[in-house]
């Protein structure tokens, strides 16, 4: 077991027991390296960070979770992939019998630890992988190398509702088996998750510390870090399709334009037309998440609407969020 050291090469251990710890969401969250998750997850991270080896032609895809990771995902991967698979093929396009979380890796999860990273060192160039971990958390190889990265963010009174559905209502499967022991169906009220998240105790939080890192690493290598906004996506979705195709350096041609077949990747990546097939719409388990849970593949399909928050959030608490995060990103330039 090696201490975290100032490089953050540390090993694959870490001495969990030395990092600041809180009640979590579900469980105790540690703070490691300035972000908070479960202590599964930071030894996961450490192996990651110790481990896994960046390509200079690599594209992360980054995102705080629940901020449209799955639509980054399928709209890159459709992009990307578009003269192998075409959008307008014969039915048999990867998206549409393939879950978008499981087109494009996650580096960190699931859990490193136990799944190991020669399944990444097995993809071909160039790779696209996904990572919900903060800039400050990436591996120092992958600026060192120059990887591109795209980040999304999206309007966090939207992303504390739904990061609430997603770890409260829909995710657990009534018990699940973890390290050996049978753990039960865990529920928290939207108060205290609310309180949690404005604290920056969420997964992968503060969420504006996540923000931020990405944000001034844009503002600093725009042409490396691509940083993008959900409700920007949601009302203009083809000119972002063809700004992350000019950003993945595969720009759609004058034909393809002619064609509609930009318009093509954004209906096939739409969240009517993805939430509908049957691979993510199963409400049976078809995934392990954080801690091993059994996940339906239905989870990251809820409404897919900006400014839900309305619906659970009441004046206060929309004003108090939006105070805490104007005072974190003030002098920043990142208005969300
Ligand atoms: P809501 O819970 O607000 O509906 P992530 O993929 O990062 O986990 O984010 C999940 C959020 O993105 C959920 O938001 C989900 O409904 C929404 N989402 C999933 N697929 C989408 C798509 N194709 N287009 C727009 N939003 C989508």
């Amino acid at each position: 077991v090696v201490a975290p050291t100032a490089t953050g090469d540390e090993g694959a251990d870490i001495v969990l027991a030395s990092l600041p710890t809180r009640e979590g969401w579900w469980t105790a969250f540690v703070l490691y390296h300035g972000c908070w998750m479960t202590p599964q997850a930071a030894t996961s991270v450490s192996l990651v960070r110790a481990q896994f080896a960046p390509r200079p032609d690599d594209v992360l895809l980054a995102t705080y979770p629940k901020c449209g990771t799955t639509w980054l995902k399928a709209l890159s991967f459709d992009i990307a992939n578009r003269s192998r698979h075409p959008v307008a093929g014969a039915g048999d396009h990867p998206l549409l019998t393939t879950h978008p979380q499981d087109l494009v890796p996650f580096i960190e999860t699931p859990f490193r630890h136990l799944h190991p990273l020669s399944a990444l060192d097995a993809l071909p160039s160039p790779r696209l992988l996904s990572t919900h971990l903060p800039h400050q958390l990436l591996p120092p190889r992958v600026a060192e190398l120059g990887c591109r990265i795209v980040y999304l963010c999206r309007e966090p009174k939207d992303v504390v509702v739904s990061t609430w559905h997603f770890m409260n209502k829909d995710v657990v499967i009534s018990t699940w088996h973890f390290m050996n022991k049978v753990i039960e169906g865990f529920s928290i009220d939207f108060d205290k998750a609310f309180e949690l998240f404005v604290d920056g105790c969420s997964p992968f939080g503060p969420i504006w510390n996540h923000y931020l890192g990405y944000w001034n690493k844009h503002v600093e290598e725009p042409d490396r870090v691509l940083f993008l906004k959900y409700d920007d996506m949601m009302a203009d979705p083809a000119g972002h399709v063809k700004k992350l195709a000019e950003f993945l350096r595969v720009p759609f041609t004058d034909d393809e334009v002619d064609a509609g077949v930009v318009e093509e990747v954004v209906r096939l990546c739409s969240f009517e037309k993805l939430s509908r097939l049957p691979v993510n719409s199963s409400v049976v388990a078809g995934r392990v998440g954080v801690d091993e849970r059994p996940m339906k593949n239905s989870v990251f399909f809820r409404k897919g609407k900006v400014r839900d928050w309305k619906n659970y959030l009441t004046e206060e608490m929309a004003k108090k969020l939006d105070a805490a995060i104007e005072e974190k990103l003030k002098g920043s330039g990142l208005t969300l």
